[in-house]
């Protein structure tokens, strides 16, 4: 350990080009199960609020079912939106059965509040945007049943409100849904708002909706079951769907799930019965992890779903859209639009109160075979009629925009306000012979016009036929050209969806057909595109080289080529980037996609403009100000609160530090390289991966055979945050006078390191930090350059905060949600605790010792844990100042 060269190379960056000090430790970023240590209630009193932050350790969750299958939770569903919702989740499947506030997501910072008169749930603006009615008689508690059920109750415990009197789109084992009442589907998969879909119950059936057309009834599933009661209220358990009457005596439709001889699959099994954002009423069977299996599922044919093709397509199949006769797919935006393939014709444009003139109404036949869906479940607008009034009917009213009519019968149904996917005609249906017809306008002018256009184009030819033909031929070729990209980017988007592949190898498909989340795969020439040919490098960060980009569509990119890789199977990375992929957060710089080339892998991020905090921060002009350091501080620890308890598996950064927080716009901050270094393990395991990190920012927990966590990126945190207040790297020394122990004057911004007098000595900047903070005095310590333009309770709250981080015993140190939420002052600030500081002074001395024997910066950042031959140390820092490279990399 002679030279002071490389005392932290990673192992699989040895071989590659570029030179980063690196550490390699074993054992991080496993996926920890999240670690509940906030108080989750099984029963709550008047007068408790609570909002996201301050559950954070808990994922949201503040109260629990006795037994805990259930709780009851404020969650984020759309992490780049920050949408939280208050709901009921059952624990091990994951499953929200119940949300209180579908349409109106609040904040991570909104209140809940539970008070005598109930629930509330406020905005950040404090006012309230859901809550109980307000007439219930006092209420004395809250409490969530082992059914699922949240119910208020009073002090008798009778039940004042429950959930399962307002379902949302999911009704669990024994709960009713009586006559009247209806789910809404949510409006997809990851969004709670209400959908277009809902199931009624009625008092003959439950209906289901799309836009308020019945398109289905549950007893129209073959095996169901029919008696002649009137319907009550819907149930389902493990053995079935039912509608019940007489008071609950009687079954009137049962839907069986399984056939009287069928052994019943785990019948304590959590189940659900839900309308899906896709129209289908199904019943899942949830299995811990989040799995699950249908059991049930009306309507069987998805064709039978309007949704299921777009505005007047054509389902057949089972599922194949096309648009319907007369009408053609304009393909040029991605979501296809079916308009007229007579080009005079337009469908009309919304109905608003002024009705159309009706010579200009033209009607568009649509052939004999196609039907609509919801002919069948509703009565004809009128009957006995001739073709001429029912067409009639549709052209005087702006809000028909379509008409079926049955020359047998004479009936005529109308489309109003809204037209849905078309179908065959089902097999029972009633009326075989009606034909359809949609109203489309006549687009008059037009006509004229694209008529003298084509006169006209020959002629044009003809004159620009000698001179201009190459010039129109390379235009053609250049719109043919960019059509077949736009093309290829669609089928490829699709084909990563659908996991088809042209131009993969069998090996290749099989990957894509087995891990889900997978973002965008891009063609290796995309890239070379983009990026021309990887001409602008705008850093090096770890892993490899960052050029900048600029996509198709004129978006720009950061592409990073990564070169610091093990030899890795492509499954492994690929399971990696859908991990990462999946990973949303304002303060998370997001993957957009991703392209493996052979052997050379490829990670697209957007693109920030401003680049990474170092740049800026440590640069002479102009300087940063305090509050923009401030909101970095703010932004960065929401990123990693969010890496460490707010997805699915906690992710531990490893490598926090200012090259790695970037930085957009005017205030956008956002962290980069999170969740690569699980890329980095060459021997995947259940309980360690590889771990990196880099020195300065290195907790000592790294070097001692203790538990890596969470805390050692908030070691890191702390130390970047002091190098925000400062300016500088804590690696370049602060001067101090001999005497400034003794030094009265308070609030001296003037012990700036610019002059090494005589009297003054080279001090490590964490150290002198705690000295000052020692002493009380805060306002020396931020950037000088600054000339006092700070906030100086801030800089307690951040010296303060900083050194809570960087305390020597992990479990000391706050956790990254309790940073946010003493930065944000919704939490009391932590007390450093000096004995856990220590180790600064140890660190300090090796740094002035280092520093006196002079030398630049980095060697003096080089030697910081470096044990001086020939010196005795105090032997319990030992372990910590010396770091074998052995050590250093880990068993392998
Ligand atoms: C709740 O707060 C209200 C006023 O804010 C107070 O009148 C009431 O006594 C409190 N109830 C309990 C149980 O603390
Ligand atoms: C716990 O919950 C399960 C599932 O609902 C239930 O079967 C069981 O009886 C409960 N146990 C207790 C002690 O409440
Ligand atoms: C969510 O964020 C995206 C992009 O940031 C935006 O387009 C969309 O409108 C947002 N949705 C809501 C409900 O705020
Ligand atoms: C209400 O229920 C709780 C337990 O859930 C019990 O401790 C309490 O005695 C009950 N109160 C009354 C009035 O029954
Ligand atoms: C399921 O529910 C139906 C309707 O309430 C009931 O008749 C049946 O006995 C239940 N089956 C079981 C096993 O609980
Ligand atoms: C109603 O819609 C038509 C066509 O879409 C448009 O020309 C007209 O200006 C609209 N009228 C009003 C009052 O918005
Ligand atoms: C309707 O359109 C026709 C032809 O475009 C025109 O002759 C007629 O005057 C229009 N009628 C009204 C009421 O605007
Ligand atoms: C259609 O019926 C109306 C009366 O309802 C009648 O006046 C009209 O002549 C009929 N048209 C045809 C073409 O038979
Ligand atoms: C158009 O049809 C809708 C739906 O049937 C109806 O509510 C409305 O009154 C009609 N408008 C006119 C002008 O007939």
């Amino acid at each position: 350990m002679g030279s002071s060269a490389t005392i932290a190379w990673s192992p699989f960056c040895l071989t590659s080009s570029f030179n980063r000090r690196f550490a390699i430790i074993l054992l991080c970023c496993m996926l920890f199960p999240s670690a509940l240590s906030g108080p989750v209630y099984s029963s709550i009193s008047p007068n408790f609020t609570a909002s996201y932050y301050h559950y954070i350790d808990t994922s949201g969750a503040f109260l629990a079912s006795r037994n805990g299958s259930f709780q009851a939770q404020i969650i984020n569903l759309k992490p780049e939106n920050r949408s939280f919702y208050l709901v009921v989740v059952h624990v091990s499947s994951r499953a929200i059965i119940w949300s209180a506030n579908r349409n109106t997501p609040i904040s991570e910072s909104s209140e809940f509040r539970f008070s005598r008169d109930g629930m509330t749930l406020f905005n950040d603006q404090k006012q309230p945007i859901w809550s109980t009615p307000h007439n219930l008689a006092p209420v004395t508690s809250l409490q969530l049943l082992e059914s699922g059920n949240l119910v208020m109750l009073d002090g008798a415990n009778n039940t004042l409100w429950e959930s399962f009197d307002l379902p949302t789109d999911v009704i669990v084992a024994g709960q009713r849904l009586n006559v009247g009442k209806s789910l809404v589907a949510s409006n997809s998969d990851g969004d709670l708002a209400d959908g277009i879909c809902s199931l009624v119950v009625g008092n003959n059936d439950a209906m289901i909706r799309w836009n308020g057309m019945n398109y289905w009834e549950l007893s129209m599933a073959p095996n169901a079951v029919r008696n002649a009661w009137a319907v009550e209220y819907m149930v389902m358990n493990y053995t079935g769907v039912y509608l019940m009457g007489k008071n609950g005596a009687q079954v009137v439709i049962r839907i069986p799930l399984h056939s009287s001889d069928d052994v019943v699959d785990d019948p304590s099994a959590f189940r659900i019965m839900k309308l899906e954002s896709s129209g289908v009423v199904s019943v899942l069977k949830l299995s811990s992890g989040g799995s699950s299996k249908q059991e049930f599922k009306t309507p069987d044919d998805s064709c039978r779903i309007p949704s299921t093709c777009w505005k007047l397509g054509y389902c057949t199949n089972g599922g194949t859209c096309q648009c319907a006769p007369g009408f053609h797919s304009a393909s040029s935006s991605s979501e296809p639009i079916c308009v007229p393939t007579d080009g005079s014709l337009a469908l009309p444009g919304p109905c608003n109160g002024s009705q159309p003139n009706i010579t200009n109404i033209k009607y568009s036949a649509l052939g004999r075979d196609v039907d609509y869906f919801s002919n069948d479940f509703s009565n004809p607008m009128l009957q006995n009629v001739n073709l001429t009034a029912c067409k009639n009917l549709c052209s005087g009213n702006c809000s028909c925009l379509g008409f079926f009519y049955s020359q047998g019968s004479g009936s005529c149904y109308v489309i109003e306000n809204q037209i849905g996917s078309m179908a065959t005609k089902m097999s029972w249906s009633t009326d075989k012979d009606r034909l359809g017809y949609i109203k489309t306008i006549v687009v008059g002018t037009q006509i004229g016009v694209k008529g003298s256009k084509k006169s006209d184009f020959p002629v044009l030819v003809a004159i620009l036929l000698p001179s201009g033909v190459m010039v129109i031929a390379m235009v053609a070729f250049l719109i043919w050209l960019r059509r077949r990209r736009i093309k290829r980017r669609w089928s490829r988007s699709m084909n990563s969806k659908l996991g088809r592949g042209s131009s993969m190898s069998a090996e290749e498909e099989m990957d894509f057909v087995s891990i889900p989340g997978l973002p965008v795969r891009f063609v290796y020439e995309e890239l070379v595109i983009a990026t021309e040919s990887f001409k602008t490098q705008i850093g090096s960060g770890g892993f490899g080289t960052v050029y900048k980009g600029t996509l198709e569509d004129g978006e720009d990119v950061a592409v990073k080529k990564i070169t610091c890789l093990g030899a890795q199977g492509r499954r492994e990375f690929l399971t990696e980037i859908a991990v990462i992929g999946k990973i949303h957060h304002v303060n998370l710089v997001r993957l957009k996609g991703f392209c493996a080339h052979g052997g050379q892998k490829f990670l697209v991020y957007e693109f920030m403009d401003r680049g990474s905090l170092d740049a800026t921060l440590f640069r002479a002009d102009p300087v940063m100000e305090w509050k923009e350091r401030y909101n970095i501080a703010l932004g960065t620890a929401r990123g990693l609160a969010y890496l460490h308890t707010g997805c699915e598996h906690k992710i531990i950064h490893c490598d926090v530090k200012p090259e790695n927080i970037l930085l957009h716009d005017k205030s956008q901050v956002k962290i980069s390289d999170f969740g690569l270094s699980k890329l980095l393990s060459p021997e995947e395991s259940n309980l360690f991966t590889t771990l990196r990190g880099t020195r300065g920012y290195l907790a000592p927990e790294w070097l001692t055979s203790s538990a890596i966590s969470d805390k050692t990126d908030v070691y890191s945190y702390g130390m970047v945050l002091l190098e925000i207040i400062r300016g500088k790297k804590n690696s370049s020394p602060q001067m101090r006078s001999a005497n400034s122990r003794t030094d009265s004057n308070r609030g001296n911004s003037r012990s700036s390191p610019s002059s090494v007098e005589s009297g003054q000595r080279p001090i490590y900047f964490p150290l002198f930090v705690l000295d000052m903070h020692e002493e009380g005095r805060y306002m020396g310590l931020a950037d000088p350059r600054l000339m006092g333009r700070v906030a100086s309770e801030e800089v307690e709250k951040l010296v303060r905060i900083a050194l809570c981080c960087v305390q020597e015993e992990p479990n000391l140190r706050p956790s990254m949600a309790n940073v946010v939420g003493m930065l944000e002052g919704v939490m009391p600030l932590g007390e450093p605790q000096l004995e856990s500081l220590n180790f600064l002074r140890f660190y300090g001395r090796r740094f002035t010792e280092e520093s006196r024997l002079g030398g630049d910066d980095e060697q003096n950042e080089l030697r910081l844990y470096r044990q001086p031959t020939g010196t005795n140390t105090s032997s319990s820092y030992n372990s910590l100042s010396y770091m074998s490279s052995q050590e250093v990399s880990g068993p392998r």
